[in-house]
């Protein structure tokens, strides 16, 4: 069949040599990425300075195409290289084909199931619980921004489910050094991968301030493991003895040491924004519909009623569960998900991607496909999520957590964590929105996240 050329705006004037970077917009370049869909939906290209223009795409099928394994990867070899200093061969960085990643996949998979879920219920709770008595002690005319709360909830959970340290996000003004140290190197790895290769050398200042940042992550990652192995704790609930300790049954061996460094930075950067901004999210949806913020309260006054939440009433949360699923398909944390060609390859029939082009699918635009969702795909309508057979949905409809092997080994980690939360948070306060009209603003390098997104909440009547 015959190829067509996949379109692509023109250059600002002036600009030309550096491509249609001058173009997106700084504060969020996606802003641009979604305009240009908008425009040129299914698919465009942009020239960002790689050897080959990056492709983006915003249809179902597309991403269909861009997801199959046999054409595209995770990596690219830059990329890899920067960010391995941090990440190293941590399970999201990791290739599928080296050891390292099946031996963690193996052994965490399991560790991440209902019965490791449970396990880690009462921390999750206690960390909850924080959120709650701060929210309670500052009153009702308090103004909270709700992704700075967010963010300490989800950092703490990491911290504590998964390497059993207290970071105590909920006791301090200022976020941990790690926090800070862990965004700055991953912003300055992203920097470099993109820049030409020989100009890195011109960013000398830079790369030392990553170096340092490193240097300071590893010195942590180091203590969390040296203490639990100097004072272990058989009994512990989160997943540093798995990582520690757990013997892989295919190959009979453990984790190295430097494997499970690796792995501390890799699962705050893997769950650390992306929860703490869908629960941000959750909550805007949430004030910006009171119908479907009323009938929340009302599940978790059935559910739950004047207890306190245990385990068994996750399921039954199915109106919560529906608002969480229904915030990631308008509005994901992430907003692209990104391949890279490992051969030469055409997608949609007629579009040729080379050997190495990345390709981004945009999730707003791919999660809203109209055939799916019908002509409300636009609207936050949690009751379609109770009424869709996921089973039944074509491929890639609603994909928040990727899909196959690499799909995100910490969805019920996340699920589990916003589910409690909010019926802890709804279970206790009405909430609404400072500014009546405030719109969602989003910000961002990393994750998306909503800011000056503030709220107020007063205690429900009759709760102690
Ligand atoms: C992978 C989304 C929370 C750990 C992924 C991927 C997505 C995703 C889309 C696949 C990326 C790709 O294919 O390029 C999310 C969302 C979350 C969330 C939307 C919250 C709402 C978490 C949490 C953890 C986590 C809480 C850990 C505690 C990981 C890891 C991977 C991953 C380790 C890499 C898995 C592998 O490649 O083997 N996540 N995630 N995620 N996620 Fe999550």
């Amino acid at each position: 069949s015959k190829l067509v050329e996949i379109p692509s705006p023109r250059h600002q004037a002036y600009f030309g040599l550096l491509g249609h970077a001058p173009d997106l917009d700084p504060t969020l370049p996606v802003r641009t990425y979604w305009q240009l869909m908008d425009e040129y939906d299914p698919i465009y290209k942009l020239d960002l300075g790689m050897t080959h223009p990056r492709v983006f795409v915003g249809t179902r099928e597309l991403v269909d195409e861009m997801a199959d394994d046999s054409r595209f990867t995770k990596f690219t070899h830059r990329l890899h290289k920067e960010m391995s200093s941090v990440v190293g061969d941590g399970l999201f960085s990791a290739e599928s084909t080296s050891k390292n990643w099946w031996k963690a996949h193996r052994l965490l998979v399991p560790a991440f199931g209902p019965i490791g879920l449970r396990k880690m219920f009462d921390d999750m709770q206690d960390l909850s619980a924080q959120m709650v008595l701060k929210w309670d002690r500052f009153g009702p005319e308090h103004v909270i921004e709700a992704i700075e709360d967010t963010s300490r909830l989800a950092f703490d959970t990491v911290g504590l489910c998964v390497f059993g340290y207290r970071f105590n996000e909920f006791y301090s003004e200022a976020p941990h050094p790690f926090q800070v140290q862990l965004k700055e190197a991953a912003i300055e790895s992203g920097r470099r991968a993109n820049r030409p290769e020989m100009l890195n050398h011109f960013y000398y200042r830079e790369e030392q301030q990553r170096q340092e940042n490193i240097r300071k992550m590893k010195e942590l990652c180091k203590k969390i493991i040296r203490d639990r192995l100097e004072n272990p704790k058989p009994d512990a609930n989160d997943l540093l003895n798995i990582l520690l300790h757990g013997v892989d049954r295919e190959t009979g061996e453990k984790l190295s040491i430097e494997n499970v460094e690796y792995q501390i930075p890799t699962f705050f950067g893997a769950g650390y924004e992306t929860t703490s901004a869908t629960l941000a999210f959750v909550y805007y949806f949430l004030c910006n519909n009171p119908k479907v913020l009323r009938k929340a309260q009302e599940e978790v006054d059935q559910v739950v009623g004047d207890k306190v939440v245990t385990y068994e009433m996750l399921p039954k949360l199915a109106y919560l569960d529906a608002c969480i699923k229904e915030t990631l398909r308008l509005q994901h944390p992430s907003s692209l998900l990104t391949r890279f060609a490992i051969k030469d390859t055409v997608i949609g029939g007629k579009y040729f991607i080379h050997k190495g082009q990345m390709v981004s699918g945009v999730w707003r635009h791919f999660h809203r496909d109209r055939e799916v969702w019908g002509e409300d795909a636009d609207e936050f309508r949690p009751e379609r999520m109770l009424q869709v057979n996921f089973e039944k949905l074509p491929p890639n409809a609603w994909k928040p957590y990727g899909d196959g092997l690499r799909a995100c080994i910490g969805r019920g980690f996340a699920e589990q964590e916003m589910l409690i939360n909010l019926a802890m948070i709804l279970q206790k306060f009405d909430m609404e929105k400072v500014d009546p009209d405030y719109e969602l603003q989003l910000r961002g390098q990393m994750a998306l996240k909503p800011i000056d997104f503030k709220i107020r909440v007063r205690r429900r009547p009759g709760r102690s």
